[in-house]
């Protein structure tokens, strides 16, 4: 496995590779690498001649009062654990690489960027996100790029860009991974300490609680909501948002009908945790 810190050599190294013939995979990553971030690559492994893997704490999708500083970062560890999983490339640019003097563009998607973590975080984290993963389509042209469904609303955004702005890449969206007893993996777990770790497993049982009434036949969204939102109470959490909507226009779902997105965000201890559950059109 290759680390690169510049555009130009990861151009180089793609350019050689589609020379070649061979396909090229992406994952773009923050690094402080668990089994979901390997899950993704592993995907991409499977199918793909070339697996690039970026890491890149990107500032500009972090608000103001937001963990930018304190985000967990182990390069090291991280590229032994990509090494094993197979990566080719490990794209680590500092940010005056991806960001440099003069840099004056933002992609701004209207409508699903403004509820769940949109409306939460405020429009800078969407912006920085479909910006930062715009150019790292423009610098790897990937065939295929990864995301995890844990951040289900991301990966609404960026289909969109791509539809948007016609880019040729193709977006597969991989399943959330859990720890045993059902807490989303995150990088930011870390934060959480010993009352935090288990109060946290509630996130994933109230979303069970609200599907399992879902699979029962309950249609109606308010019942469903509550449902999830009552075990949250149970464990003492007050979510920052608990809601049911659309899972492809995240529109409000007064009543179940198609796919829905079942999404929260809550701090528990010194973390703001998010997971969610797509409850299935029977
Ligand atoms: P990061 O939080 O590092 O996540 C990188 C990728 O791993 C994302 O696609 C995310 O959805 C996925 N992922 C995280 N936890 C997961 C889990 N438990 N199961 C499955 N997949 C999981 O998301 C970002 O970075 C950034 O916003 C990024 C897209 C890199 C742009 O900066």
């Amino acid at each position: 496995m290759r680390i690169l810190r510049t555009i130009a050599e990861v151009r180089g190294a793609v350019v050689a590779a589609r020379d070649r013939g061979e396909s090229v995979g992406l994952v773009p990553t923050m690094g402080a690498f668990h089994e979901g971030h390997l899950s993704l690559m592993r995907r991409a492994r499977e199918g793909n001649d070339l697996v690039v893997v970026s890491l890149f704490v990107n500032p500009t999708q972090f608000g103001a009062n937001e963990d930018l500083s304190t985000y967990p970062r182990d390069e090291a560890r991280d590229a032994a654990l990509a090494k094993a999983a197979g990566v080719d490339i490990l794209f680590a640019p500092d940010a005056a690489e991806i960001y440099p003097d003069g840099f004056a563009t933002s992609i701004h998607v209207a409508g699903i960027t403004d509820v769940l973590d949109g409306e939460s975080r405020g429009p800078h984290h969407f912006d920085g996100v479909a910006t930062v993963v715009t150019k790292l389509f423009g610098i790897v042209r990937p065939d295929v790029a990864y995301f995890g469904q844990k951040d289900a609303q991301q990966v609404l955004v960026v289909r969109r860009v791509v539809r948007d702005l016609d880019l040729d890449v193709r977006i597969e969206a991989c399943p959330i991974v859990r720890e045993a007893d059902g807490l989303a993996m995150s990088s930011r777990n870390v934060y959480l300490d010993d009352a935090a770790r288990v109060q946290a497993t509630a996130l994933n049982r109230a979303l069970d609680a609200a599907a399992a009434l879902h699979l029962a036949g309950e249609r109606d969204g308010v019942r469903i909501v509550d449902a999830a939102r009552s075990m949250l109470a149970d464990a003492g959490i007050t979510p920052e948002y608990l809601e049911l909507r659309d899972a492809n226009t995240l529109q409000p779902v007064p009543t179940v009908e198609g796919d829905a997105l079942l999404a929260v965000a809550a701090h528990i201890g010194a973390a703001r945790l998010i997971d969610n559950h797509v409850l299935h059109a029977t």
